[in-house]
């Protein structure tokens, strides 16, 4: 018996197809090398963009053919998508030969539903859930371990669906997080660990007592062995000065910090309640840079937010320039059912969006030719 993981979307779904993946083994089944080869054959989904969404409807309608040559074959969604009661219902409704759709605070239940596809096809989305301590993970990154320190947001910005798909803020205990490093660390084949969270600035403020997130980067650098260590995702409005500190005095921290500033104009920031401004973004990047002035820095931006203009568009290509980033992802706003900006007026035109990401693009590419030309 075989498994098969298709995983969409940010390195959280990586490690959580980790954990996934060490489900089946559990249960007897060996990872297959294609997906025809496959007796289970699980997609790990990403709510982020529409486009994420879209790969994945066609992906799954594309295994209609494979159930039929082999009716054993069981098929499960699982995800942030599938956390959405109507993408849900949809693949449900549309596929008739998907066996499990679960959201993502129903993954550590996964082998249950496996077994019990023999009674029926299975749909079930629980609405909130506790940080799995229990199931190991079968870790497929090579020589970097990825740790995941917290789960949810708290933020809501206004774009974004991860609030309503991961849940509120949730850290792990330090002892557990530092457990965890410990017994990777022992197992001599990693090299690099990554700390992982949506926002894992606020890290340890849900905890009590609380932790801070600085006090976790210097415990963790504490623990013997030769190893470095990183995190992602940062977030702006809390990316404080002790962090900065931490990371510039602690040889077993790379100097690398990915800062989504998603656009450069002050309106827009406000409309996105990102809670910092243009300003206070540049003042946190030139902490950074007299820090550490070889820092590797980079940001993710968003074009054609509603009501963009092309003049606040130009903010963020000059904020891009000012900056002179390592590197950067840029994304062309998506509508996501559910949030605040879905509902805005003003939305803008897909093809201003695309000569917007790809000015970014062009511009990126101008940014990282001059650097290596000096
Ligand atoms: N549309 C486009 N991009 C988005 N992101 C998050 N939500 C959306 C959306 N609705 C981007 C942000 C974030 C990255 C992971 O994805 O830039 O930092
Ligand atoms: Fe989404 Fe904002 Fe939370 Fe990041 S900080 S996951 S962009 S709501």
């Amino acid at each position: 018996m075989k498994y098969f993981i298709v995983t969409y979307g940010c390195q959280m779904n990586v490690h959580e197809s980790e954990k996934l993946a060490s489900i089946c083994e559990k249960m007897g089944y060996e990872l297959a090398e294609k997906r025809e080869d496959a007796d289970l054959i699980v997609f790990n989904t990403c709510a982020i963009r529409e486009g994420a969404e879209e790969r994945v409807f066609g992906n799954v309608g594309a295994l209609k053919k494979l159930k039929k040559k082999k009716p054993s074959l069981i098929i499960a969604v699982c995800g942030c998508s599938t956390q959405k009661e109507s993408t849900a219902n949809y693949i449900m409704n549309t596929f008739p030969f998907v066996d499990i759709v679960i959201g993502t605070f129903n993954m550590p239940n996964f082998e249950a539903y496996v077994n019990a596809v023999k009674t029926g096809r299975q749909m079930e989305l629980l609405k909130e859930g506790e940080i799995d301590e229990q199931i190991p993970y079968k870790r497929t990154s090579g020589d970097n371990a990825w740790v995941n320190i917290m789960q949810g947001c708290n933020n809501f910005c206004t774009y974004c669906i991860v609030p309503y798909v991961k849940g509120r803020e949730k850290s792990r205990s330090e002892e557990n997080i530092l457990k965890e490093i410990r017994e990777v660390l022992a197992e001599g084949k990693y090299k690099k660990i990554t700390l992982l969270g949506q926002n894992v600035n606020s890290y340890g403020k849900d905890l009590v007592p609380s932790v801070s997130f600085a006090k976790l980067l210097k415990d963790i650098c504490q623990i013997e062995g030769n190893f470095g260590l990183t995190f992602m995702t940062s977030h702006p409005k809390d990316l404080t000065d002790d962090v900065i500190d931490v990371i510039a005095k602690e040889d077993k921290i790379l100097k690398e910090i990915h800062l989504p500033a998603q656009s450069g104009n002050n309106r827009i920031l406000k409309l996105m309640n990102r809670k910092y401004t243009r300003e206070k973004y540049l003042d946190i990047i030139y902490k950074i840079r007299t820090a550490m002035p070889n820092a590797r820095i980079t940001s993710d931006f968003i074009v054609g937010f509603p009501t963009e203009t092309e003049k606040e568009f130009e903010d963020t290509k000059s904020l891009i320039e000012e900056v002179g980033f390592d590197g950067i992802f840029a994304f062309m706003y998506s509508p996501r059912e559910g949030t605040v900006a879905s509902q805005m007026e003003g939305q803008v035109d897909d093809l201003v969006k695309k000569r917007r990401v790809n000015e970014l693009l062009t511009l990126e590419k101008k940014i990282q030719k001059n650097k290596k030309n000096n």
